[in-house]
C-alpha cells in the first residue's frame, strides 16, 4: 500500500481543563500526521501536552474536567472524536492500542497475564478459547517472555518491572493494531532494560508494520528509535520532520535549543529541562507565538502574530516566523 496516505491524522486539536473558574489550555491546536510502517517520535517538556494528545487518540480523555474545544482525529475515514463510546470500544485495543510508562497501573492485578491476553483476543478477534491460548503463548514468546507458559500463569505482581513492561506490550499488540502509542514506555526502567525494550518495540513495529507514536522526554532515545520526529511546545507542534532532517537541520529555535541542551543527542538519559525562561502559563492565551518570551530570535511580529505550522521544505514543517535563522550564543 502507498505510504503517502497517513494512517492517522490529528487536525487543529484544542483541549482545555476547567477547574472552577480557572481554564487551562492543554492543547492549543495540535497538527500531526502518522504514516504507516513508521515510528514517529514526539518530544517536549513536561506538561507540553504529550499524554493529553495520546489520551485523545484513545478516546480516554477525562471530560470533565477536560473539554475538546475543536479539532479532528481522522482514522480510517472517520473522525474518532465523533464516535460513541460503544463505537470507540471496537477500535481501542483492536485498531489503536497503547502502552504506558507504568505497566502496574494498566495490568489488572486480579488476573493472570495469560487470561488478560486471552480476554483481549477473544473480545476483539472472536477467537475460540483454545486458539486464544495459543495466541497468548505465541505473543509472550514474541516479546521475550519464554515459551514454557510460566508467565502465562503468573499474576502481574509476580513479574519484574521489565517483564511487566513486556507483558503489557504483548497485550497491546495482541490484536495486530494499526496504530500503537507508546507513552514514555521506558522511563521507569534502567538503561539496559530500556535498550532491550526499545529493540523489542522496533522489531515488533517492523514485523507487524504498525504505525507507532513514541513519546519521550529523551532526545537520545528518540534519535535511536524514531523515523520521524515532532517537537511539541506548550500544546502546539512547533516542528515536524524526518529524523535526520530534524537532527541535522532543525529550523525552530526551540528545537535548536533542545539540541544545544543535549549536545550529544545519541547519549540517552538527557532530560529536556535546561532551557532558560518560564514555560507559558497554561491559563494564558497569548496573541503571538507561545515560545516568544523564551526565544532568542523573538521580535515584535512574534508577540503580535501566532506562526502557523507550514512546510519549509517537503516533509519538513515548522511554526516560526524566522524559521532557520540562527543567533549568536
Ligand atoms: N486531569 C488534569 N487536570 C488538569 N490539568 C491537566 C490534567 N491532565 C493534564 N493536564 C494539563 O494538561 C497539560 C498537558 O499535560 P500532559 O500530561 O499531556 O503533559 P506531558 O507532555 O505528557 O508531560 P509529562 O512529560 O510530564 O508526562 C499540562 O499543563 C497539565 O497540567
Ligand atoms: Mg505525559
Amino acid at each position: 500500500m502507498e505510504t503517502a496516505v497517513p494512517v492517522l491524522r490529528i487536525e487543529d486539536l484544542k483541549v482545555t481543563f476547567s477547574h472552577g473558574q480557572l481554564k487551562a489550555f492543554a492543547l492549543r491546536g495540535i497538527n500531526l500526521s502518522f504514516k504507516r510502517d513508521e515510528i514517529h517520535g514526539l518530544v517536549g517538556e513536561s506538561g507540553s501536552g504529550k499524554t493529553v494528545t495520546s489520551t485523545c487518540i484513545m478516546g480516554l480523555l477525562p471530560s470533565p474536567p477536560a473539554r475538546i474545544e475543536s479539532g479532528r482525529i481522522l482514522y480510517d475515514g472517520k473522525d474518532l472524536l465523533q464516535l460513541s463510546e460503544a463505537e470507540m470500544r471496537t477500535y481501542r485495543g483492536r485498531k489503536i492500542a497503547m502502552i504506558f510508562q507504568e505497566p502496574a497501573k494498566y495490568l489488572n492485578p486480579a488476573f493472570k497475564i495469560g487470561e488478560q491476553i486471552i480476554e483481549m483476543v477473544r473480545l476483539h478477534l472472536g477467537m475460540s478459547r483454545q486458539a486464544a491460548e495459543e495466541r497468548a503463548k505465541e505473543l509472550l514468546h514474541l516479546v521475550g517472555l519464554g515459551k514454557d507458559g510460566r508467565v502465562l500463569d503468573s499474576f502481574p505482581h509476580e513479574l519484574s518491572g521489565g517483564m511487566k513492561q513486556r507483558a503489557m506490550i504483548a497485550i497491546a499488540i495482541s490484536c495486530n493494531p494499526d496504530f500503537l502509542i507508546a507513552d514514555e514506555p521506558t522511563t521507569a526502567l534502567d538503561v539496559t532494560l530500556q535498550l532491550q525494550i526499545l529493540r523489542l518495540l522496533k522489531k515488533l513495529q517492523s514485523l507487524q508494520r504498525m504505525s507507532v507514536l513514541f513519546i519521550s522526554h529523551d532526545l537520545g532515545i528518540v534519535y535511536e528509535i524514531a523515523d520521524a520526529v515532532s517537537v511539541i511546545y506548550a500544546g502546539k507542534i512547533v516542528e515536524s520532520a524526518k529524523k535526520e532532517n530534524l537532527f541535522k537541520n532543525s529550523l525552530h529555535p526551540y528545537t535548536k535549543l533542545l539540541m544545544l541542551s543535549s549536545p550529544n543527542a545519541k547519549k540517552r538519559g538527557k532530560r529536556l529541562t535546561t532551557i532558560p525562561g518560564q514555560v507559558l502559563d497554561a491559563t494564558e492565551t497569548p496573541r503571538g507565538c507561545s515560545f516568544a518570551p523564551r526565544c532568542p530570535l523573538a521580535r515584535d511580529r512574534c508577540y503580535a502574530e501566532d506562526p502557523e505550522l507550514t512546510a519549509y521544505t517537503e516533509g519538513h514543517t515548522v511554526a516560526c516566523h524566522f524559521a532557520g535563522e540562527t543567533w549568536k550564543i
